[in-house]
């Protein structure tokens, strides 16, 4: 069975980064759920469909036209049909659209087969809100990665200022606390940390700390496939 590390948490909680960064070490494959969702809303906007059209983004979901690329610099490019969507993809539009559409259990059942195929050999490193209580509830390695809403509020709001996108800070903690609210208590696949996720509470710890906590349970959990890493 390829190794699975599931890795959970709230917006902001640094699991997307952490995640990349842990993938990276092992030379492991890299799923990031949310970008999914995003691009299910993104092509949602394109297609014109009305935003509580579930049945036509359902079908948008199990038909995702998506293409992740890595340029030359080493930069992620994300490609939708034909146009490139890297930037739209991390805007706060765009996060507020997926939270919505993520919420309808057809969109969710319409990507858990794309998702479950990122599983092969050597390794994967999934990150989400539903890695390790649904669409790899078998993985070797759950992490619950969480951090206090201000500091996801900071953290978000560096991210995105860093990446060039205008954002206001308290505008960003009201739409932190709501998407908290719509995915922790949605009827399908709540953000919750399952009885076997280890909980990580990154508010007082740096990237570097996490990645290392991480790794260290991987190299428990995956004694063989991490002992030379
Ligand atoms: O992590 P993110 O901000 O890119 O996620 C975008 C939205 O998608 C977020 O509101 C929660 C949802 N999501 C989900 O419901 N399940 C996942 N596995 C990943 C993201």
């Amino acid at each position: 069975m390829v190794p699975v590390i599931a890795i959970d948490g709230p917006g902001g909680s640094g699991k997307g980064t952490v995640a990349r960064l842990i993938a990276q070490k092992f030379g492991w494959h890299l799923l990031d759920s949310g970008a999914l969702y995003r691009l299910v809303a993104l092509a949602g906007l394109r297609h014109g469909l009305a935003a509580n059209d579930v049945d036509g983004h359902a079908r948008l979901a199990a038909a995702l036209d998506v293409t992740f690329e890595v340029d030359a610099q080493g930069e992620e490019r994300v490609m939708l049909a034909e146009s490139e969507v890297t930037r739209e993809l991390r805007g706060e539009q765009t996060g507020e659209a997926a939270s919505r559409v993520a919420a309808w259990p057809e969109v969710r059942s319409g990507l858990l087969g794309r998702q479950r195929a990122f599983a092969r050999a050597p390794g994967l490193v999934a990150d989400g809100r539903d890695m390790g209580s649904i669409v790899f509830c078998d993985a070797g390695l759950k992490v619950f990665l969480t951090a206090s809403p201000q500091d996801r509020a900071r953290r978000r709001y560096k991210q995105l200022k860093g990446k060039g996108l205008s954002v206001n800070l308290a505008a960003l903690s009201a739409e932190i606390a709501e998407r908290d609210r719509r995915d922790t208590t949605r009827f399908v696949a709540p953000l919750i940390a399952v009885p076997d996720a280890i909980v990580v509470d990154s508010t007082a710890l740096s990237i570097e700390d996490v990645v290392g906590r991480v790794i260290s349970l991987a190299r428990e959990r995956f004694p063989g496939l991490t002992r030379q890493i």
